[in-house]
């Protein structure tokens, strides 16, 4: 939908701006620090490869590269300004990752089972039901008998109290509605369909774990939430208008002002939910 570089791209924000880029970066640095770490439900020895689909701006990538240095981390992004930045960190040292451009809704640039895991979070903006198959038998190809996959995807931040945060809630899950990401009627609820995703694709011993996310006023994560959703609804008020998914006498802008001032109110609740979702590769195949 909405990039500047030659690959397909029909997420909803620019890839190659730098603002997305920053949302980004926040929502990295805290929800893998609620996720309980980099990588729980794995068992590191030394000398595995990880393969993070969609690695943004590689803060997790780099985070687990500089956690085991003898761990190759390997990150694929659409956006050419996110590998950009991921680059910068190699450039500054960590030479156990590297970053390519390429979509994922493709055939993956990489031998038959040549990683021990792969990661991926929040494709919930971009994959369609129909994507899903496809990227999870190309992740299954990639993985060496045994190897690791872990989903999370998370869904829209509940809170009752602020009717224009709300609003723009709304919205964006009947955004994601129109470009036809979800599986509900209504838009979204990707969370509940990661495990029989991965039990379609032949992965087995599957296994899940809830992440609560509580961005109410003076908690620990409301600032980082704060920016992302400030970042975020600077992104995708152009695309309700460009849709025409307004009501008549709908002012967006007005809307997306006054959220930001409910969050800033010591009155804000918000609560979101992630699930990690993730299982093997059979030895045998
Ligand atoms: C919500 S971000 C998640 C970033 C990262 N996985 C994280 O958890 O911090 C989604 C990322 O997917 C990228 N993206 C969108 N469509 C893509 C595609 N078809 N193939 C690869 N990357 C894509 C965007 O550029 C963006 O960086």
């Amino acid at each position: 939908m909405s990039t500047n570089n030659d690959q397909v791209n029909d997420y909803f924000a620019n890839v190659e701006d730098p603002g997305e880029r920053d949302r980004l970066i926040k929502l990295d640095g805290f929800m893998t620090d609620a996720m309980g770490g980099i990588f729980p439900e794995m068992q590191f020895h030394g000398g595995e490869r990880v393969f993070d689909a969609a690695c943004g701006p590689g803060g997790w990538a780099i985070r687990l590269a500089r956690a085991w240095p003898s761990v190759q981390s390997v990150g694929i992004d659409i956006s050419n300004h996110m590998i950009a930045y991921a680059n910068g960190y190699v450039e500054a040292g960590v030479r156990n990752a590297s970053f390519l451009v390429g979509n994922i809704k493709g055939r993956l640039p990489f031998e038959d089972a040549s990683f021990d895991a792969v990661n991926a979070r929040f494709l919930e903006t971009f994959m369609r039901p129909q994507d899903w198959h496809g990227f999870l038998a190309e992740c299954h190809r990639i993985l060496k008998p045994g190897g690791t996959i872990r989903l999370t995807e998370s869904e829209a931040t509940i809170s009752p109290l602020s009717p224009n945060f709300e609003k723009m809630t709304f919205l964006f899950v009947k955004a994601m509605k129109c470009l036809g990401i979800g599986y509900s009627q209504h838009g979204m609820w990707n969370t509940a369909m990661l495990q029989p995703h991965l039990r379609d694709a032949g992965y087995e011993q599957i296994k899940y774990r809830a992440t609560a996310i509580d961005s109410s006023y003076g908690t620990a994560y409301h600032e980082s939430v704060y920016l992302s959703y400030y970042y975020g609804g600077k992104a995708v008020v152009p695309f309700y208008e460009e849709h025409g998914m307004l009501e008549p006498g709908d002012d967006v802008k007005e809307t997306y002002r006054l959220a930001l001032q409910e969050m800033r109110d010591p009155s804000f609740v918000g609560l979101g939910y992630a699930l990690t979702c993730w299982g093997r590769k059979p030895m045998t195949v």
